[in-house]
């Protein structure tokens, strides 16, 4: 947890700044036009650069809000990502819309060469940063040739790109992960399939994301939160309350823990799973890709394309 409360004040922006960029994003909305109810969220189109946009924005103080908005349970439901997930030493994973880079260490710990993607350059450098400390554990085998040639060898890597449109060759990763992303995608189906595509046979795919809930009232109380509480505290630590309530907005259009579990069955996964955590706030989502495992040295031997 970071976290003395003397810390979380030096981190919230002093009320001129906020009322500085709430006139900012004021400006921002009208220079759009936008009708809809978050300057964030464009179904159209702008979907991709609206998304740049919020995560540059939040990205210095990205961890910190995540600990304060979720009580810091969000290192819990990632540690439960790990564990289905199940890296082994050796193994290929890919962490997609890796942000800060929380997961995609996580994975590289237990010893799997790892890459992070996400396809904003404040995010990955927070990322790069956090794992600058990191070193692979001793006997790791040297990385995949699917990782970009041009990068130096490391167990952990980022890299810059597009989660619906991969740069790396079919079958090349063990495991394939993703935190808070796919509900961030123009479109979330396009970015399930490249999970399956570049899984290899056997490989593991989950999905980490807010949930919907089933139960209506308990629903009601999580909407209540995400529309009254979360923005406020994106206002106050991050001097962007539209950019905490794009979090109910795109969970709105995004179909959450059945319609995920659906669509990887229609895309021929096997032991389909959903793990609902606090009573389907959020979810996990798991799934193979069926086929036989094979070891860790086979079915590698495309270069990526490097993200244009
Ligand atoms: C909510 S953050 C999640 C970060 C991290 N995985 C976590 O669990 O905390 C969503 C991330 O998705 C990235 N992202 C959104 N759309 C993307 C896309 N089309 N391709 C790659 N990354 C994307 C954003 O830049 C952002 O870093």
């Amino acid at each position: 947890m970071p976290g003395t409360a003397a810390q979380a004040a030096k981190h919230i922006p002093t009320a001129r700044r906020r009322g500085r960029i709430l006139l900012a994003e004021s400006a921002e909305l009208a220079q759009t036009g936008a009708s809809v109810a978050n300057i964030y969220y464009d179904p159209g189109a702008a979907r991709a650069a609206k998304v740049q946009a919020l995560f540059s924005r939040i990205a210095p103080r990205y961890d910190l809000i995540n600990d304060v908005q979720s009580l810091g349970l969000h290192r819990l439901w990632k540690r439960r990502v790990i564990q289905l997930a199940r890296p082994r030493p050796g193994e290929h994973a890919l962490d997609l819309c890796c942000g800060t880079g929380d997961l995609a260490l996580a994975l590289a710990r237990r010893g799997a060469q790892v890459i992070g993607l996400d396809f904003n350059e404040r995010m990955l450098a927070a990322a790069k940063r956090r794992a600058a400390a990191f070193r692979p554990r001793a006997g790791t085998p040297p990385p995949s040739p699917a990782a970009p040639s041009e990068a130096p060898p490391a167990a952990l890597r980022f890299v810059r790109g597009d989660a619906q449109c991969l740069p790396f060759p079919d079958a090349s990763f063990d495991l394939v992960t993703i935190g808070y992303g796919l509900r961030n995608l123009a479109s979330w189906e396009a970015g399930l399939g490249e999970m399956q595509r570049v899984a290899r046979p056997g490989g593991r795919l989950v999905v980490l994301d807010f949930g919907r809930p089933d139960n209506a009232l308990w629903r009601r109380l999580y909407f209540a939160y995400l529309r009254r509480l979360v923005p406020c505290l994106g206002w106050l630590f991050c001097g962007s309350a539209s950019a905490y309530a794009y979090i109910l907005e795109s969970l709105q259009h995004y179909p959450a823990q059945h319609g995920v579990a659906a669509a990887m069955r229609g895309h021929g996964l096997a032991n389909v799973r959903v793990l609902s955590l606090l009573g389907g706030v959020m979810a996990i989502n798991y799934g193979e890709k069926p086929g036989p495992s094979l070891s860790p040295c086979q079915g590698r031997n495309g270069l990526a394309r490097m993200p244009g």
